[in-house]
């Protein structure tokens, strides 16, 4: 059609006697054939499963990132709350009482381009003898949980398998010799709260320099993906130079935010560039999931937060304060400093996408691991858990853009 409009266009334009009115149209005609020229540029559509390696690289040709969320409920949710055999009670929000599940319900649509549908048997061929780990604090717990319930339908009950044993937690598709993986470490050096189990320590201390006890669990994996940002997020940290086994014999300073998350992202980054072979292992690091605790930020009442919420944020551009753009940009400049370096770590930046989405978080609809109190109940907002998301959810597209960048490449 817009061929056609084109055509007339010029024939119009040497139809016309004055040259000055020819001109005109003659320019107007160029102005289409530029403007459809750079509509067919933009309306790239990644295909299916591709895994030819692209030239410019997914990001230079489509920002995923940028987009916004439309109602969706043909193809979504991608499972079954109940259906997934290892699902959490932390994230199960259907099961514990949510009534409205409208959150199961939206599709990230990238301003430029689809995201492909998520195809778990091509992943699972992807991962065939491969070794895939998350390594983080609860965010990235919450993101592989969904990955699992993400390839969970497609495996038979006799062909997986769970195993928890401290810090590592491991699916396994037996059939593809593929793995799973959940690795504890929230603020991905050392720290007091390694604990997969008590580590609501209040006297957080943490050993900035140090990595490697935790790495030699994950350094010759396939595909690695990092996030650290929540357990930070304070004014300043106890740093320790010595070790936890004789922690009388060290030295202890203060150090203030956000000197002290980039004093361990290089940590982290000296590691993978020392010890991570680039010809094997595929790497990752989710940028911030923001929470949703302050709900005036949205045009809410002062005082409350993300509880009985049911509609994402509309207006396109919203920040809210759930996530610290200059800790944002530790992560970038690392990341930066080390590609000058040869070493590619593709950031997904989950940051602005899930801003919008203040109704998918658990609230009170969760298993809470300490009783709660009659005061409390009568207070919701008191007790509701603003910082998780709630599955199916956000984590689902989260694995859906790394599923992108994990075929394409
Ligand atoms: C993340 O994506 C948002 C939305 O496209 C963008 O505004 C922001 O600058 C990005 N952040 C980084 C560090 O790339
Ligand atoms: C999807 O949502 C529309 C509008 O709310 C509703 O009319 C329709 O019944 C829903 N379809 C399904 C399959 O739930
Ligand atoms: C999913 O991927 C598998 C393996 O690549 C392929 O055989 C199958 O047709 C795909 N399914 C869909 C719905 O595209
Ligand atoms: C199974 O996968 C692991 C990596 O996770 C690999 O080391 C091993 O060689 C694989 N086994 C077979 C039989 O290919
Ligand atoms: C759990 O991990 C520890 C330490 O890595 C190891 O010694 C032990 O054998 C593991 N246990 C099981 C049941 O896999
Ligand atoms: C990576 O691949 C390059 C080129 O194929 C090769 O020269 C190099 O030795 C490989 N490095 C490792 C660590 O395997
Ligand atoms: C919730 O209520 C308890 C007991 O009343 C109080 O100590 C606590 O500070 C409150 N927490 C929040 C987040 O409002």
């Amino acid at each position: 059609m817009a061929k056609k409009q084109l055509v007339m266009l010029v024939t119009a334009a040497w139809g016309i006697r004055s040259s000055f009115q020819s001109l005109v149209a003659l320019l107007i005609a160029i102005l289409v054939i530029a403007s459809i020229y750079l509509r067919q540029n933009n309306e790239q559509v990644f295909e299916y499963g591709t895994t030819h390696k692209s030239s410019g690289g997914l990001s230079s040709r489509c920002n995923l990132f940028s987009g916004k969320w439309v109602y969706d409920n043909k193809s979504y949710p991608l499972y079954k709350e109940r259906e997934c055999t290892f699902m959490s009670d932390q994230l199960a929000c259907e099961k514990f009482g949510r009534m409205d599940l409208n959150y199961q319900f939206w599709r990230w649509q990238p301003h430029q381009c689809d995201l492909p549908r998520f195809n778990a048997t091509a992943l699972l061929e992807r991962l065939r003898n491969k070794r895939l780990v998350f390594v983080g604090d609860s965010l990235n717990r919450n993101q592989w949980v969904s990955m699992v319930c993400l390839v969970d339908s497609a495996i038979p009950l006799a062909f997986k398998s769970m195993d928890n044993n401290g810090s590592i937690n491991i699916f396994k598709a037996t059939e593809y010799n593929a793995t799973i993986e959940f690795y504890w470490s929230p603020l991905l050096v050392e720290s007091n709260s390694d604990d997969p189990v008590n580590h609501r320590v209040p006297d957080r201390v943490v050993r900035v320099q140090a990595i490697e006890k935790h790495a030699g669990h994950w350094t010759d994996a396939d595909i690695l993906i990092f996030n650290t940002y929540l357990w930070w997020r304070r004014r300043q940290m106890k740093v320790l130079w010595g070790s936890f086994e004789s922690p009388d014999d060290g030295i202890y300073k203060a150090v203030k935010l956000p000197r002290v998350y980039e004093m361990a992202l290089q940590t982290w980054a000296q590691w993978l560039e020392v010890h991570v072979n680039r010809n094997k292992t595929q790497l990752f690091f989710m940028s911030m999931s923001p929470t949703h605790q302050k709900a005036d930020k949205w045009g809410g009442i002062k005082g409350e937060n993300c509880y009985s919420e049911t509609q994402p944020v509309i207006k396109e551009g919203y920040v809210g304060d759930g996530a610290s753009p200059r800790m944002m940009r530790v992560v970038d400049s690392v990341l930066g400093e080390l590609k000058t370096r040869g070493l590619n770590v593709q950031m997904i930046n989950i940051t602005q996408l899930s801003d919008y989405r203040k109704e998918a978080h658990p609230s009170i609809y969760r298993k809470h691991w300490e009783t709660i109190a009659e005061e409390q109940l009568s207070n919701p907002q008191n007790y509701s858990d603003c910082i998780h998301w709630c599955l199916p959810g956000v984590p689902d597209v989260w694995n859906q853009l790394l599923y992108t960048y994990i075929l394409q490449l």
